[in-house]
């Protein structure tokens, strides 16, 4: 078993041949027996190396309780494995059939306002529910039995989506869960009121059986509670994938298993979950309609490749074209589908799959575009997928490379929770708005970067940037500061070490086990008015913009690199520079306009020697390396309107035009890519 290694889901490939695995979900209940001889006919046609089985199976195979049906199954695996298809194969347990909930409606979710969730669409089920997880384990025991030996089983696609409708259950098992799992954290309930600061507002408990989760209530409800009801939410979630992975582990043993993040998703802590996996996968519907959605993308991807440090990780989803579930859904232009396949890969997949294989006659996603549309193969969505299937195809030495990365961004869960509680100075502050200002120019320059949780080794890295880090626990401070002192370089944007992580605030002066480091102290915090800006003054005279937040900043070490220029705080420094041991911290007061980001991130970058890949890139044009034995890869990727004109520092060939004599100038059209390698 090599599961760990660098091509862990390569470890039990026995069909498919070397190389990136491309395809999508395969869901042929949809469809008549006679559909699928002419599925896998096509599949081959595609290029289709590896599709993900049986995610929505659980009624058909398990038709009445205990009533097993897995023969039309079997016959789909056949199939498969007799066209040389591999299978990461689901484990069935996304939605529980009708008769689950009929039997059990306590397995029913319910809201924060006592609601119960109705079955009818999908994942009605409450993370805690004993029933539901008995049920599901009884069905993945039959399955892994089932099809352990299966020549066309490669991977296990444990769940799917967790947490996408029901991230949390209020309901009454899972207030007893709640309770269990505190005693566990706590031990005994004076810990627990402590954690809690339930001193205010006479919420002391007696004992942990008063304890609920936060239910509507007429005013804010606790904020420690809230915080820790986000913990063990996420934590009920992965208690219900580890109890199928449990299962799958002691049956096949040597076959890898993963489950498909949804993006970079506030529910559920991919950090923590991908520890638990052995191949880390995401789904990613890049936005036809917002023109920076390859950023985002590749934010997500980012954080994909950190999650199992840098490991590749797999596309388990992406639209062929248009999805239905936008309020309005553009398709993929031409050429765009293929260069943001291109980008994951560029950033580190090794699979490449959509969602879904044949589009939907019926149900609520059959405007959800998939590799076989509506219209059949004469249509432009299959011409694209098969050409892309098979170029993917072309380059198999692709797989298992890697890349590096000098500058780390820092992402935390905890923190993210706790930042978006209620009752704070603003509302208006997004983790996932201020993390993606802060990635933009990194991406915009070409510095390459990872996305990492705050108690990762950070010594590899020159520059760490750490975009409202509101939770801060002491250690992770200390290992920031330690950072800088060594001689690394850090920018830490406003609103950051501010709580413990029981959401107590650290005293000593805000932000306090970041002033040493930082050479400063928050006096006081000074959110701005919907669509106030402010303006921020350099020592050289020019001026930027700002807005959402401000706060007084007293120097204490700290030199500023500017100041506000207007309002309350004017005059008082807006940018900060320390120069700490070694190394340096910058500060952001407040929430720069995206050019005057990018002018400091710039500033930062060349403080601290982290330079792009390739220096004097077209404005749009991505830059990425992935290298291993097989050598090494320049991804380039025009995300741009227009055709860029690329200098590159030596000659060297398109391995996806092979045959062409190494140059040292290439035109990437619009939506263009290229893979160079040394000739
Ligand atoms: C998610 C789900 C799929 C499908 C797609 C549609 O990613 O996992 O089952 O619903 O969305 O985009």
């Amino acid at each position: 078993m090599r599961l760990a290694d660098s091509s862990a889901i390569d470890a039990r490939r026995r069909l498919r041949p070397p190389g990136i695995a491309f395809g999508g979900d395969y869901n042929p209940e949809q469809w008549p027996e006679e559909v699928w001889a002419e599925d896998v006919a096509l599949m081959k046609e595609a290029g289709v190396s590896l599709v993900t089985a049986g995610i929505f199976s659980w009624a058909k195979v398990e038709p009445r309780p205990g009533e097993y049906d897995f023969g039309w199954f079997d016959r789909v695996m056949d199939h498969l494995a007799g066209a040389g298809v591999a299978v990461c194969l689901a484990t069935m347990t996304a939605s529980p059939p009708p008769w689950l909930s009929r039997l059990h409606p306590g397995i029913l979710p319910e809201t924060a306002d006592g609601r119960r969730m109705w079955p009818g669409g999908r994942q009605h089920y409450c993370p805690s529910s004993r029933v539901y997880r008995e049920h599901a384990v009884r069905l993945v025991e039959r399955l892994a039995n089932r099809y352990a030996d299966h020549p066309a089983l490669e991977m296990w696609h444990i769940g799917n989506e967790y947490g996408c409708h029901t991230p949390m259950c209020w309901c009454d098992e899972s207030a007893a869960d709640f309770r269990r799992w505190l005693a566990e954290r706590y031990g005994d309930v004076e810990a627990l009121n402590d954690a809690w600061s339930t001193a205010f507002w006479a919420q002391r408990y007696d004992s942990f059986d008063e304890v609920l989760p936060p239910r509507l209530a007429p005013t804010f409800p606790n904020p420690a509670q809230q915080l820790d009801f986000a913990r063990f939410s996420d934590d009920a979630l992965l208690q219900c994938y580890l109890a199928e992975k449990e299962v799958l582990r002691r049956i096949t043993p040597d076959v890898p298993v993963t489950t498909n993040f949804i993006g970079v998703h506030k529910p559920v802590d991919a950090f923590r979950w991908a520890a638990e996996e052995d191949v880390v996968s995401v789904d990613v519907y890049q936005d036809p309609h917002d023109d920076s959605t390859h950023i985002a993308a590749g934010f997500i991807f980012d954080v994909t490749r950190s999650a199992r440090a840098g490991q590749p990780w797999m596309l388990m989803e992406q639209a062929p074209s248009a999805v239905n579930w936008r309020d309005r859904n553009g398709p993929k232009p031409p050429g765009r589908m293929r260069l943001w396949s291109w980008q994951a890969v560029a950033q580190g997949a090794d699979a490449v799959l959509y969602f879904q294989w044949r589009q939907s006659r019926g149900g609520a996603e059959k405007y959800h575009s998939a590799m076989v549309p509506h219209g059949g193969t004469d249509t432009r969505i299959f011409r694209e997928v098969s050409e892309l299937g098979h170029e993917l195809g072309s380059v198999p030495e692709i797989a298992g490379t890697r890349s590096t990365a000098e500058v780390a961004l820092v992402l935390d869960w905890n923190s993210w929770w706790a930042l978006e509680l209620d009752s704070h100075p603003s509302t208006a502050l997004n983790q996932m708005e201020i993390a993606l200002a802060h990635y933009r120019p990194l991406f915009e320059d070409g510095i390459a970067c990872d996305v990492v949780p705050p108690d990762r080794d950070l010594s590899g890295y020159r520059l760490v940037v750490v975009p409202n880090l509101y939770l801060l626990k002491e250690p992770d401070a200390e290992r920031l500061t330690a950072f800088v002192r060594g001689g690394g370089h850090l920018l830490v944007s406003f609103f950051s070490g501010i709580v413990d992580e029981c959401d107590r605030v650290h005293l000593g002066g805000y932000p306090a086990p970041l002033r040493e480091v930082l050479g400063l102290r928050v006096e006081e915090f000074w959110p701005l008015a919907e669509n106030e800006t402010v303006d921020i003054r350099h020592a050289d005279g020019t001026v930027g913009r700002a807005d959402l937040w401000s706060e007084a900043v007293v120097p204490e070490g700290a030199q500023a690199v500017a100041d506000f220029g207007c309002g309350p705080l004017a005059g008082q420094p807006a940018v900060t520079r320390h120069s700490f041991g070694e190394g340096s911290a910058w500060y952001v007061a407040t929430r720069l306009a995206p050019e005057a980001m990018r002018a400091l991130t710039q500033d930062v970058c060349r403080a601290a020697s982290a330079g792009p890949l390739l220096p004097g890139l077209p404005e749009h044009v991505q830059a990425t390396v992935r290298e291993g034995d097989a050598g090494r890869f320049l991804f380039l990727l025009n995300h741009g309107r227009d055709a860029a004109e690329i200098q590159l520092p030596e000659p060297m060939t398109d391995a996806l035009t092979q045959g062409a004599t190494p140059t040292d100038r290439l035109t990437l059209p619009a939506a263009g890519v290229a893979v160079l390698v040394e000739p």
